[in-house]
């Protein structure tokens, strides 16, 4: 079995990558054993600090393949919002000027800026997933969901900005689907079965 490193210190993260990976034909929890930084005693977190998506999952994919030596995948990601110029995007973890606001506080400063302006309040998440192999050249892929912000929140589910997040088609949040349907459809999602064939093609 191939050892393939997750680039990020966020448990969740890689729980979603293996339910991921587990819905997706291919076998790919058969060939693929998944590793955490923390388990390599690589704990420093990777600074973001790259313009963009590609960037910043770049840097931390080459980081982590550099002190591994393991085929390593990163991602980034993060909302635009059409609105605001397309902000937060890359900074979207970030979008509140205080260091200990929390997500309610940033969906509630979102709602403060978008508010007056003409709806619907079109908006994306996007996610960009970088290969890291000794000796190769990066790969990336890239998902996106569309939707839109709502001014008021709706459900419990997920995290970040998931419960302005409304999706027309489903007529629903992210944040009321149950996991297994944000797997099937999420921004993340989109960009990982994009990354398989370049998983596959690194993998030998
Ligand atoms: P990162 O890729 O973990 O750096 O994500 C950056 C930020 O984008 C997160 O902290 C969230 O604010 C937002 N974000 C990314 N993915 C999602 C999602 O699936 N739902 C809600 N917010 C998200």
């Amino acid at each position: 079995m191939r050892k393939l490193l997750i680039a990020t210190h966020n448990p969740g993260k890689r729980v979603e990558i293996e339910d991921l990976l587990a819905a997706t034909p291919g076998g790919w929890l058969e060939r693929f054993e998944l590793w955490m930084p923390s388990a390599l005693g690589l704990d420093e977190e990777v600074a973001e600090t790259g313009d963009t998506y590609q960037d910043n999952a770049a840097l931390k994919a080459r980081a982590l393949c550099q002190a591994s030596g393991l085929l390593t995948l990163a991602d980034d990601s993060g909302l635009e919002v059409d609105a605001l110029g397309g902000a937060p995007g890359v900074h979207s973890r970030r979008f509140a000027p205080h260091p200990t606001a929390t997500d309610a506080d940033r969906r509630a400063l979102l709602v403060e800026k978008l508010a007056g302006r003409p709806r619907p309040w079109t908006a994306r998440f996007r996610c960009v997933i970088a290969l890291a192999a000794p000796g190769e050249e990066l790969r990336f892929a890239e998902g996106r969901v569309e939707g839109e912000i709502l001014p008021e929140e709706r459900g419990h589910n997920g995290f970040g900005y998931d419960p302005l997040f409304y999706i027309p088609e489903l007529d629903r949040t992210m944040a009321e689907l149950t996991r297994a349907e944000k797997n099937r459809l999420s921004h993340r999602a989109r960009a990982l079965l994009a990354a398989l064939p370049l998983l596959e093609e690194l993998a030998g």
